[in-house]
C-alpha cells in the first residue's frame, strides 16, 4: 500500500499556522502536502487528494490583490475545508458575502454547535459550548446558495458553514491551534468522516517505503553523507544505511568548533552503536587558520561553509566513485522555497553543504524532505537510535564560531567550551534541558571590571541564552528559575578562568535572533 495514496492537499494563503495544519493532520497518520494557493486545477487533479484544506491568511478576500485559488476546485467533488480566510474565500467565490466585522475577534471564543454531524460529529448542541480560537477582522455575512450555518459564536453568526449536499465546509475558527479544544475532533471529522482517509502515514511504514525508494534510486551506486551528530544528519545516515549498507560512507569533519568531547562521543556512538562506516577528518588547524583574524560574522560563516565544502570534496574523492550525496533537508525547508513568499535566501545560508552537489556533480538523496522535525525524531526512534541522540538540542553548523563574538582563537574556544559544559550540566541536572529549544553560552567581545579576592580584574563576559520555540522561526526567552541562573553564573565565574561576569539574554526572536553571532 502506498503511504502517500490517501493524501490531503493544503493550499497556503500565507497563514502563520499553515504548517501547524499539516502537522495536526500528519499526527492523525494521514499524509498531507502544502502547496501555494494558486496550484492549477490540472496539478490538483493529478495529485488526486482525498481532501483539500484552504488555509488562513493575512489578507481580506475582497482586497484587489488578495490571493484567490481557482474556484473550479469546488466542483471537483473533492471535500474542501476552508479555515478562516479559506472559509471566507469559499463564501465569496461561491456567491456569498464577506465584510469587515464591526468587532474583530481575536483569541478564545465560545462556539455553539447547531449541527452535530459532519465536522461536528460527536459533539452536542443543547447547553454545550466549546472553546475555539479566533483570529479575524472580516466575517461571513451572507452564505452562498446551498450553504447553511453549522455553528456560531458571540461575534460570528456563521462561525462554521456547510453545503447541504456537497462536501464543502468552512470554519471561521482555527482547529489547528491547541486553544481550540475541539480542534483535533474537527480535523478528524474532516479527514476521516468527510474525506474517508485511512491512517496509512506511520513512521514504521515511512521507513519501509523510504528504504525501498532509496534502494531503487541508488541501485548499486555509492552514497556519501556528511554526519554532524545532529538529529537530521544522524537519521538521514541511519535511513540510507538501512537501504544500502556499507555502500554508504559518512564523513565527520571535526572543524575545531565543536563542543567539549563532541567529536569523540559522536564517533564512538556511531561506530559502536550503529555499524555505520564513518570517516573522521581532523580539520581543526585548517579551520582555525581560515578564521584567523576574522571578526565579521558573515565572513566567518562563509569561510566555514567554503572550508567545509573543500574538506568534504577532498574526502569524498578518496571514497571514490560516489554518485549520491545524502542530505538532511526537512519539509519546512522545502515549503519555504515553494511557498507564496518565494524562495528564502536565509534558510539556505544555514546549510553548510549547500553548493556541494553542483561542485561535485552528485545526485541528491534527501530521504527526510517530506518530514517535520517531530516526525524525524520518531523515524530515529523507529530506526533504533537512542533517545539521547534524538532529543538533543539543535547545534548550528558553524558551531562555536558564532557563539564567540569577534575573533575565534584557541584561548577563546577553551573559555566558551568550559562555560558551555557548565550550562549543559546544570540544564540537565535541573531537568530543564529537554524542556527548552536551546540553551547555551556566548562569549562576548568585551571585558569588564570585577573584583576577585582583593584584586581588581578586567575580564570576559559570558551571556547565557535559553529560548522556547517550536521551529526556531520565532522564540521566547525562557523564564528559567533564578536559583538555576544563579548556580550557572557562580559556577562559570568560579570555574572558568578569564570570566568575571555572566548575564542572561532576555530578548525574543524577533526582533533578536537566537544565536548572537
Ligand atoms: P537564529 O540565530 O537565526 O537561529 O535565530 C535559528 C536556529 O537555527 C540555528 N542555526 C543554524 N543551524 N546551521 C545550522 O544548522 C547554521 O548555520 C545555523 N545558524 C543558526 C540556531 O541554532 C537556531 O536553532
Amino acid at each position: 500500500m502506498d503511504i502517500h495514496s490517501e493524501k490531503i492537499l493544503i493550499l497556503d494563503f500565507g497563514s502563520q499556522t499553515t504548517q501547524l495544519i499539516a502537522r495536526r493532520i500528519r499526527e492523525q497518520k494521514v499524509y498531507c502536502e502544502i502547496h501555494p494557493y494558486n496550484l492549477s486545477i490540472a496539478a490538483i487533479k493529478q495529485m488526486a487528494p482525498k481532501g483539500i484544506v484552504l488555509s488562513g491568511g493575512p489578507s481580506s478576500v475582497y482586497d484587489p490583490d488578495a490571493p484567490h485559488s481557482d474556484p473550479a476546485l469546488f466542483a471537483l467533488d473533492i471535500p474542501v475545508l476552508g479555515i478562516c480566510y479559506g472559509a471566507q474565500l469559499m463564501t465569496l467565490q461561491l456567491g456569498g458575502r464577506v465584510e469587515k466585522a464591526e468587532k474583530r475577534e481575536f483569541g478564545k471564543a465560545e462556539l455553539e454547535v447547531l449541527y452535530t454531524a459532519g465536522l461536528f460529529a460527536g459533539m452536542e448542541t443543547d447547553d454545550a459550548s466549546y472553546q475555539v480560537w479566533m483570529s479575524h477582522g472580516d466575517r461571513i455575512e451572507e452564505l452562498p446558495t446551498g450553504f447553511t450555518v453549522s455553528s456560531k459564536s458571540g461575534h460570528s453568526p456563521n462561525a462554521a458553514i456547510r453545503h447541504t449536499d456537497k462536501p464543502l465546509v468552512g470554519v471561521q475558527f482555527h482547529p489547528e491551534v491547541s486553544h481550540t479544544l475541539i480542534g483535533t475532533d474537527v480535523l478528524r471529522n474532516f479527514i476521516f468522516g468527510l474525506c474517508d482517509c485511512k491512517p496509512l502515514w506511520t513512521m514504521q511504514s515511512f521507513v519501509a517505503s523510504t528504504v525501498a525508494a532509496i534502494k531503487k534510486q541508488v541501485g548499486d551506486g555509492k552514497v556519501i553523507c556528511a554526519l554532524s551528530g545532529g538529529v537530521d544528519s544522524s537519521v538521514t545516515a541511519a535511513l540510507i544505511h538501512k537501504a544500502v549498507g556499507d555502500r554508504l560512507t559518512c564523513i565527520f569533519v571535526d572543524n575545531g568548533l565543536l563542543r567539549t568531547r563532541e567529536s569523540e562521543s559522536v564517533l564512538r556512538f556511531f561506530r559502536e552503536k550503529t555499524g555505520l562506516h564513518v570517516v573522521a577528518v581532523d580539520a581543526v588547524d585548517f579551520f582555525l587558520q581560515e578564521l584567523d583574524g576574522i571578526e565579521d560574522p558573515e565572513v566567518k560563516r562563509k569561510r566555514i561553509g567554503l572550508g567545509f565544502i573543500k574538506i568534504f570534496e577532498e574526502e569524498a574523492k578518496k571514497v571514490g566513485n560516489a554518485k549520491f550525496l545524502g542530505q538532511g533537508t526537512l519539509y519546512p525547508d522545502v515549503i519555504e522555497s515553494v511557498s507564496i513568499k518565494g524562495p528564502s535566501a536565509i534558510i539556505k545560508s544555514h546549510h553548510n553543504v549547500g553548493g556541494l552537489p553542483e561542485v561535485m556533480k552528485l545526485s541528491l538523496l534527501e530521504p527526510l524532505r517530506e518530514l517535520f522535525k517531530d516526525e524525524v525524531r520518531l523515524v530515529g526512534l523507529e530506526l533504533g537510535l537512542p533517545e539521547e541522540a534524538i532529543f538533543r538540542q539543535p547545534f548550528p553548523g558553524p558551531g562555536l564560531a558564532i557563539r564567540i563574538l569577534g575573533e575565534v582563537t584557541l584561548e577563546r574556544l577553551a573559555i566558551i567550551r568550559q562555560a558551555d559544559v557548565i550550562v549543559l550540566e546544570e540544564m540537565k541536572r535541573s531537568g530543564w534541558y529537554g524542556k527548552v529549544w536551546q540553551s547555551f553560552a556566548v562569549l562576548l567581545p568585551i571585558q569588564t571590571v570585577g573584583v576577585m579576592g582583593d584584586e581588581r580584574t578586567y575580564e570576559n563576559v559570558v551571556a547565557i541564552r535559553c529560548v522556547d520555540s517550536k521551529d526556531a522561526m520565532t522564540a521566547d526567552w525562557t523564564t528559567l528559575p533564578y536559583e538555576l541562573l544563579g548556580k550557572i553564573s557562580s559556577r562559570i565565574i568560579n570555574e572558568v578562568r578569564g570570566v568575571n561576569r555572566v548575564v542572561y539574554d532576555i530578548s525574543s526572536k524577533p526582533p533578536s535572533t537566537i544565536e548572537w553571532e
